[in-house]
């Protein structure tokens, strides 16, 4: 029995203990991780409770929804409402923002989620996660859907939790990222990874490949020469991962090092497919707390002015020096000074070469 762990709540006491605000914070920050086991035992269920294939409705996004996205957006709701610790909240599940019910006090907190992060995978027994971003609300009136539109640098908390063999929370309060493990049978999430650093030399990279034709220059030119390896100008192999679900893919590189992306593409919308307040934000916060970089491929993530709720916004997120890498490359293509890399493979040595088939 260790009966030294460091537990999230005691965590949250000694972290938050001089902030303003503080005491709330971490007491919300406790409902969302009650949320959080709840929705982790609701995934572990599986078929067995019916929460797999689809309904017949669709979000926001036109996105069909699961039985289990509906589930745990209430499981979010109803555990974090009650206990005057926000003042509204607002998530990927529902088009408008949640006002708190008037037998309820207000707090001074706004609370904006994905429940359900990669549901897609649910159906597959695949790693699914939860994404959550907490603002303040200093005003006495409840909040109206402008003061959700915060830059990502306001954020006072972000964290994700990942559902797969374990369930893990990962977190930041603007101290460093760290991450919990929930002990299913003592029922508390402990301090298993504190201080996350995302390692900056790395040869990973996750991106969804398939959509190569519909991206940027910039992205095509990085990728290009990730996939030469050593005959490249990297000169070195790299390795790519596409889990399709965005709390597994980030996972991976926080603990690995490398580059996540899911860029601007021509696709359906000019702006890629996560969503600025409840994806890109709150991951943006966790990864620079663990001295990575998060950008657009233009611009520092976390400076992005939201213009609406439901918002999407290109994402490139991972070690420092990869993401400083895409960016030139960004620059580069505008100035019209890029230098595209031609791959080997298709060269005049080329085993593919035409002539030599
Ligand atoms: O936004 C939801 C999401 O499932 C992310 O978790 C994931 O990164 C992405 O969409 C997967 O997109 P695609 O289906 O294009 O691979």
């Amino acid at each position: 029995m260790h009966t030294r762990r460091t537990t999230l709540s005691k965590f949250l006491i000694e972290q938050l203990k001089n902030s303003p605000d503080g005491q709330a914070l971490a007491a919300l920050l406790v409902d969302v991780s009650a949320a959080i086991k709840a929705i982790s035992a609701a995934a572990g269920k599986g078929a067995l409770e019916g929460n797999v294939g689809s309904l017949e409705t669709v979000n926001v996004q036109e996105e069909v929804q699961k039985p289990l996205d509906v589930l745990t957006n209430q499981i979010m709701l109803h555990h974090c409402d009650w206990g005057g610790l926000v003042a509204g909240m607002a998530s990927e599940e529902m088009e408008k923002p949640y006002d708190i019910p008037n037998e309820y006090a207000r707090g001074c907190h706004l609370l904006i989620f994905d429940p359900l992060d990669g549901s897609s995978n649910i159906d597959f027994n695949v790693a699914v996660g939860t994404i959550f971003s907490v603002l303040k609300h200093n005003k006495d009136t409840p909040p109206t859907e402008a003061d959700y539109l915060q830059p990502g640098n306001r954020q006072v908390a972000a964290g994700y939790a990942i559902y797969g063999p374990a369930t893990l929370l990962v977190l930041t309060v603007g101290q460093g990222t760290h991450g919990f493990t929930l002990d299913r049978e003592v029922g508390n999430f402990v301090l298993t990874h504190p201080n996350l650093r995302i390692p900056e030399e790395t040869d990973q990279f996750a991106i969804n490949a398939s959509n190569e034709r519909f991206w940027e220059p910039p992205i095509q030119r990085y990728v290009e020469e990730c996939r030469a390896g050593k005959t490249g100008p990297r000169e070195r192999d790299f390795n790519m991962r596409w889990i399709a679900s965005m709390v597994a893919d980030v996972h991976r590189i926080l603990l690995r090092g490398g580059v996540f992306t899911y860029p601007r593409d021509s696709k359906s919308s000019k702006s890629g497919r996560l969503r600025l307040l409840y994806e890109a934000s709150p991951m943006a916060m966790l990864v620079e707390q663990a001295g990575g970089a998060a950008s657009t491929g233009r611009g520092r993530l976390l400076d992005e002015p939201p213009q609406a709720l439901h918002q999407r916004v290109p994402v490139v997120l991972g070690s420092k020096s990869e993401v400083e890498r895409i960016e030139r490359y960004h620059r580069e293509f505008d100035a019209g000074t890029d230098k595209p890399f031609v791959s080997p493979l298709f060269n005049e040595r080329s085993l593919f070469r035409k002539e030599a088939r």
